[in-house]
């Protein structure tokens, strides 16, 4: 029988990502792709796999087109992606977050209970649960303390899944995800917006680049890797929760002297530091403890930071060459 997944979330880093993986894997795959005026699908054709997926036109906001779109295609495994995903964003719009990151969750698990039975359910948790951290090293037992009203939308999804879990018996699984970066990142996260300025600034095409508080931290790794563990998460027998994590955490302003030194430029001579781009309550420092995956699914990180800011900043500059 072929295997097939529906990701909400598919024009977004991980949902492109993860459309490939499952791909490469023989499943049918099918995402939500709401209504956008302008072109949303350039991470599915980057990746070469535009023509290969089928888009329901859904948004989870709209319980009944979500309905709509698992009737529509039938899919084993569900991975609930969507998101308003942006941290700064969602302090100036955190009823709209509210709605698409906490309720669209559990609109998708409602339509999961509904009409799905058997499906395999999969949220996108985050590490911004943690948020004022309560444990040096953040696991699965960690208390959480979110931050930003993305956080407590995502705090009440997190929780909806393992309730729907226990309530339903719904196998649905949630990823605790540390940040993971790629050339797919948008453009407003800092690793993106680094490594594009590098790019810009190497090429003559811009001179300065404002950020805010540099001095936080995070666990990045790589957004191809992670999309894996999501997959391992959905083939155990359980519906379980997971961090996801590299286990190791930089400073943005170390992040940025790996991203500007790559190309021969020092981060002093270019960085300023702007008002504008500090929030109003931060996340210090995030470090994830990733054993319980390691030793349930068998996943590890296998990309550094190094390597990632390399990478991005690589695609940056052929992107500034090419215009
Ligand atoms: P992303 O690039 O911002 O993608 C978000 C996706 O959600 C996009 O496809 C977007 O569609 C879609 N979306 C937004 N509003 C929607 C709506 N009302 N209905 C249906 N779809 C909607 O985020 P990402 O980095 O791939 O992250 C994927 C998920 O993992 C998100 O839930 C995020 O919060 C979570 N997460 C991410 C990280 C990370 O470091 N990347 C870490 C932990 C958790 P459009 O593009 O058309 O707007
Ligand atoms: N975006 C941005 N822009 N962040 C900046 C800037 C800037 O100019 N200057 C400093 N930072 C700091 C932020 O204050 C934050 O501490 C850190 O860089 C990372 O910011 P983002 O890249 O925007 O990511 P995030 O950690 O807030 O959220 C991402 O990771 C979460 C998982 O921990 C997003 O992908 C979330 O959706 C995800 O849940």
């Amino acid at each position: 029988m072929t295997r097939s997944a529906l990701i909400t979330g598919i024009t977004g880093q991980d949902g492109a990502y993860l459309a490939q993986l499952l791909l490469g894997k023989g499943y049918a795959v099918a995402g939500v792709s709401p209504r956008r005026s302008s072109d949303n699908l350039w991470r599915l054709r980057e990746l070469g796999v535009e023509g290969d997926v089928k888009l329901v036109e859904a948004d989870v906001c709209d319980l009944a087109s979500i309905l709509r779109a698992i009737d529509e295609t039938k899919p084993t495994e569900v991975y609930n992606l969507a998101a308003q995903s942006f941290v700064g964003t969602s302090w100036k719009q955190p009823l709209l977050t509210g709605q698409v990151t906490g309720l669209g969750a559990a609109n998708v698990l409602e339509a999961v209970r509904l009409v799905g039975k058997g499906m395999r359910f999969y949220q996108a948790s985050t590490s911004e649960l943690f948020g004022l951290i309560q444990a040096e090293r953040q696991d699965e037992k960690t208390p959480f303390y979110p931050r930003s009203p993305y956080g407590v939308a995502k705090l009440y999804a997190h929780w909806m899944t393992i309730n729907y879990r226990e309530s339903f018996g719904i196998h649905a699984s949630t990823g605790i995800l540390f940040n993971h970066e790629s050339p797919l990142r948008g453009i407003e996260f800092v690793t993106r917006k680094v490594t594009d300025a590098v790019a810009r600034i190497k090429q003559g095409k811009q001179e300065k680049l404002h950020l805010g508080n540099i001095d936080a931290k995070r666990d990045w790794g790589f957004a191809g890797d992670y999309v894996d563990a999501m997959w391992r998460m959905m083939q155990q027998e359980q519906g379980d929760d997971y961090v996801v994590a590299t286990g190791r955490t930089t400073t943005v302003r170390d992040m940025c002297r790996i991203a500007f030194s790559h190309v021969g430029l020092k981060y002093e001579d270019h960085v300023v530091i702007d008002p504008q781009f500090f929030r109003p309550a931060e996340v210090d420092v995030l470090l994830g403890n990733p054993a319980k995956a390691e030793a349930k699914l068998g996943w590890k990180a296998t990309t550094s930071l190094e390597q990632l800011i390399t990478m991005m900043v690589d695609a940056d500059m052929r992107r500034v060459a090419a215009g």
